[in-house]
């Protein structure tokens, strides 16, 4: 994680967040361990929780307690009650920033009132998932302090959404069914960044992808992308896999069940896991069983079998490792930035949702581009000039 690399030196000779306290609900990945250590070379004190009880990696919660005196309250596959245990522990640090990956540690804190709201001058937020939530708080008057949009910055949707999901996602698929991907029939539900990610790997993988999008504009995007397009009813009769990534909820449900190909491959990409009706699943099923341990069966009327990955939680994380380095470097960069933003500014910002500012952005694709060694060109005077004059045309 080279962008990192470079920002921690300069962090440990400044030390910018010298005195912050901050509590950071995100999935405990080796890259998240790396996020931590550079945040405590900036002068932090850091506490983490998981964002998901399945994505934490277990050996660098241990290795964040014992090797560098992080914090970490988390542990793979908790329980509910375990993971909000562990969101109100870090709480009790009296967090100055907090951050969060899906909004869970912000919604908990306004939700228990006069907890550590008093502390807390800003939050920054990792996924697309939590900034629409907390845009839902801030218009309902609800949201008590800045947070800054991490998803929304350039060099991290367009890279970790799309670039990041799209391989992670298939890895996990892969990892949990050792299924040559290459003929099937994958349905992507959802034309975001993150369905257009998986889209495209699956494609290159050798799949047939049918796309799934209630948006209009993307549904059209994805059809001149080269996708067929149908709804989920329509692709459900041929599909082999079906990856969910949409952010809402009941995007797989009861009435599809019945027209589900038979051996079909459920798994969701999307933050919660929602966007499978697991429970109606569940109720349909004669019969079900856990197999490989992240697949569970069902037996479904006429004994048509079907295959759920992770119990519908997102399958990157809980059946892969996440998203590579190279891509989480750029996401972590902006948090890490962020953070340092907001120690310096959030007693001037109202309680609103905030963009990266794009000084921001911009600075962590120049350092992006040198780590990999690419050079660009920069306008001549000539073409400052022309880019300004109106009068020229043909
Ligand atoms: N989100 C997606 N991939 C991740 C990773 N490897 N670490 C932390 N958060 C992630």
């Amino acid at each position: 994680m080279p962008v990192l690399g470079l920002i921690r030196d300069v962090y440990k000779e400044r030390e910018p967040l010298r005195g912050v306290t901050v509590a950071a609900c995100l999935h405990i990945t080796t890259e998240t361990a790396n996020l931590a250590l550079l945040l405590k070379a900036g002068g932090a004190r850091v506490h983490l929780c998981a964002s998901n009880p399945l994505s934490t990696q277990d050996d660098v919660v241990a290795a964040l307690w014992s090797e560098y005196g992080i914090p970490a309250y988390a542990y793979h596959g908790e329980s509910d009650e375990d993971y909000y245990r562990a969101i109100d522990r870090v709480l009790q640090e009296k967090p100055g920033v907090v951050m969060d990956d899906g909004a869970d540690l912000i919604s908990r804190l306004h939700k228990k009132a006069g907890t550590s709201l008093g502390s807390v001058l800003g939050g920054t937020e990792e996924t697309s998932t939590g900034v629409l939530r907390l845009r839902n708080m801030a218009e309902h008057g609800v949201l008590r302090f800045p947070v800054i949009a991490v998803n929304d910055a350039y060099t991290k949707h367009l890279f970790d959404n799309r670039y990041g999901t799209g391989q992670s996602a298939m890895d996990g698929v892969i990892r949990a069914t050792n299924l040559l991907i290459a003929g099937k029939v994958v349905l992507v539900a959802g034309y975001g960044w993150v369905g257009r990610g998986i889209a495209a790997r699956a494609r290159g993988l050798g799949a047939r992808v049918i796309v799934s999008e209630v948006h209009p504009v993307r549904a059209l995007e994805a059809a001149m992308d080269g996708f067929e397009v149908a709804t989920v009813a329509n692709a459900a009769r041929v599909a082999d896999i079906i990856i969910t990534a949409t952010g809402n909820t009941s995007v797989v449900r009861k009435e599809h069940f019945a027209l589900l190909k038979k051996g079909v491959i459920l798994a969701n990409a999307g933050h919660f896991d929602v966007e499978i009706d697991v429970a109606a699943l569940r109720k349909v099923a004669t019969r079900a069983r856990v197999l490989r341990g992240v697949i569970e069966e069902f037996v479904l009327p006429r004994r048509k079998k079907v295959y759920l990955l992770t119990g519908g939680r997102l399958v990157n994380l809980s059946a892969a490792e996440g998203h590579p380095p190279d891509v989480m470097d750029m996401s972590f960069a902006n948090q890490a930035l962020s953070v340092a933003h907001l120690a310096k500014n959030a007693r001037r910002l109202d309680p609103r949702v905030y963009p990266v500012p794009p000084e921001i952005d911009l600075h962590i694709a120049t350092l992006k581009l040198r780590a990999m060694g690419l050079k660009t060109d920069e306008l001549t005077s000539e073409q400052e000039a022309y880019l300004k004059e109106w009068r020229l045309g043909t």
